[in-house]
């Protein structure tokens, strides 16, 4: 029975039927839940929670059960949802300036571990081959937005912006299949304990798995921004 009510958090009734985006718009918070459960809803924002489900081989009641623990602390936000597109705009700029900060100076630490301890774990010889080309398409992709996007909406010139939109949503599944090969590679950033007080290099993984799980949610927040509020307000009219 897709249509029964499962749970009412933050005043929406959810049921199998409702999208992820839904969800995750609706309910501050969720967002962290569908991470935690390697369920994309940024770029499979219109699959059903009942899909979604099935495809991670969770119960989606247990699901709703982290949703609503995670809702139950975190801050609530604006509906972005109903804000008008130039303060939409302007609030994925500002997740463009923390990556712009962030890519950089993740790699810089990735290998200063890998300088302190080289080979030490796999992982981290990982993130340093794969790093740099990482951060380069990422930081491309927001120069193209950039300029080929977001200046076209400021100027509600969006006749020509289908194959624009069509590239970034390709773009964004590329990041969605790299993000996802980072939190296995670091064992969903599992922190390691250590009786040695010295290990520093231990410390600074526990630092950077700590980082990239802020930078993996952030980005998946700001893809689902783009591919779930934003282009779909821009699409023509068919
Ligand atoms: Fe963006
Ligand atoms: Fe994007």
């Amino acid at each position: 029975m897709s249509d029964a009510v499962l749970a009412t958090i933050n005043d929406l009734p959810i049921t199998l039927a409702t999208t992820a985006c839904e969800i995750a718009s609706a309910i501050p918070g969720a967002s962290k839940a569908f991470v935690l459960n390697r369920m994309d809803w940024c770029c499979k924002g219109a699959m059903s929670l009942g899909d979604h489900c099935r495809e991670a081989g969770i119960d989606p009641v247990a699901f709703l059960g982290e949703v609503a623990a995670a809702a139950s602390t975190a801050p609530r936000g604006p509906d972005w949802r109903r804000k008008p597109t130039p303060e939409l705009v302007a609030h994925i700029l500002t997740f463009h300036d923390a990556h712009r900060r962030d890519l950089p100076a993740l790699g810089h630490l990735i290998n200063d571990i890998e300088v302190a301890a080289p080979g030490r774990w796999e992982e981290i010889q990982q993130l340093a081959d794969t790093w740099p080309l990482f951060a380069a398409e990422t930081e491309r992709h927001l120069a193209y937005e950039e300029e080929n996007l977001f200046p076209a909406v400021a100027a509600g010139d969006l006749a020509a912006l289908g194959p624009v939109m069509a590239r970034l949503r390709e773009e964004h599944e590329g990041h969605d299949h790299r993000l996802a090969d980072f939190r296995t590679w670091c064992e969903d950033f599992r922190i390691r304990r250590t009786n040695n007080p010295r290990d520093e290099a231990l410390r600074s993984v526990n630092d950077l798995h700590r980082r990239l799980e802020v930078f993996e949610l952030e980005l998946m927040e700001h893809m689902h921004l783009e591919n779930n509020l934003l282009f779909p307000r821009l699409a023509p009219p068919a």
